[in-house]
């Protein structure tokens, strides 16, 4: 049955000498949380999923407080997967001085797409990712395609920073209609539901105009979203998945379109690989 451990030093005590696949999640998880975790299961014999709301990745006007957390639902969830361990830390345990003096920089990828609508989202995020590294020291890592910058910046982390860790990535898990699983969905209302498919299908539109270039492949998308009037588009940008750069004019080749819209008061983020061709 599955352990919940609060203190990094009982963590690392109970993980001594073992191969271990971690799952960095914020909690209130759902069928795409449990994608990671299935994976992870295949990956290592110890499961670990750290359950964190980590304050240092959220702005000052963003959800911090409104963020669900559902810790008893979780751990059922977590026990029906097998999970052997939780680490569910509070926020005095992962930052004693209420912060961390010492902060990884997400650079010049960090401050665009998500990073312009969340200034210090990316930097928070990886300082976060970076200790539960070395307080887990984790074979495999894993991580949604769903959040596709995040893994981008991740990827780049564990690489700039020569750290012992394999960094997996699980496609994005979505209802049967396109929309992709996230914790914020509870937010939406029936109406909004309904217009939040316009993410998936507008990425759906950019999929298949591909082959006609990166202007066709805007312009497909963008009617998409712009016929459902309680979506309102943050960004939506074509990336070389190499650099994460927006790719250029004459670019053939995969290439990763991202979203990123309110609708109402809820962001929802998603995003797809195409084909340029
Ligand atoms: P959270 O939003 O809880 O997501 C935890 C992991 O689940 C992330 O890797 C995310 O990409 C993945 N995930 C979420 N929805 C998914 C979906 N529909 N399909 C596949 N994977 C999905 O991302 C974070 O937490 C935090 O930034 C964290 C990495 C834990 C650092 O605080």
């Amino acid at each position: 049955s599955v352990t919940v451990v609060e203190t990094i030093e009982e963590l690392r005590s109970a993980l001594e000498g073992r191969t271990v696949a971690l799952v960095p999640t914020m909690g209130a998880l759902h069928d795409g949380h449990l994608a990671l975790v299935t994976r992870a299961t295949e990956l290592a014999e110890t499961v670990v999923v750290s359950i964190f709301v980590n304050p240092l990745q959220f702005g000052p006007s963003e959800d911090l407080d409104r963020y669900p957390r559902t810790l008893a639902d979780d751990l059922v969830k977590l026990e029906a997967a097998g999970v052997e361990f939780v680490f569910a830390p509070s926020v005095a345990e992962m930052y004693p001085g209420g912060s961390s003096e010492t902060k990884v920089t997400a650079g010049a990828v960090g401050t665009m797409y998500e990073g312009r609508s969340r200034p210090g989202h990316f930097d928070g995020m990886l300082t976060v990712v970076a200790k539960l590294l070395g307080i887990v020291r984790p074979r495999f890592v894993l991580f949604g395609q769903k959040d596709a910058q995040q893994v981008f910046l991740v990827q780049r982390m564990t690489a700039d920073l020569n750290i012992a860790t394999s960094v997996e990535v699980v496609e994005t898990v979505r209802e049967d209609n396109g929309l992709a699983l996230s914790s914020r969905n509870r937010f939406l209302d029936d109406r909004e539901k309904r217009a939040a498919l316009a993410l998936s299908t507008a990425l759906e539109a950019a999929q298949s105009s591909g082959d006609r270039g990166i202007d066709a492949v805007l312009a497909a998308a963008q009617s998409v979203l712009m016929g459902e009037n309680l979506v309102l588009l943050d960004y939506l940008s074509v990336v070389n998945p190499a650099t994460f750069l927006p790719v250029d004019d004459d670019y053939r080749g995969k290439a990763r379109v991202l979203i990123a819209a309110r609708v109402g008061d809820t962001r929802l983020i998603d995003n797809e690989l195409i084909h340029l061709g």
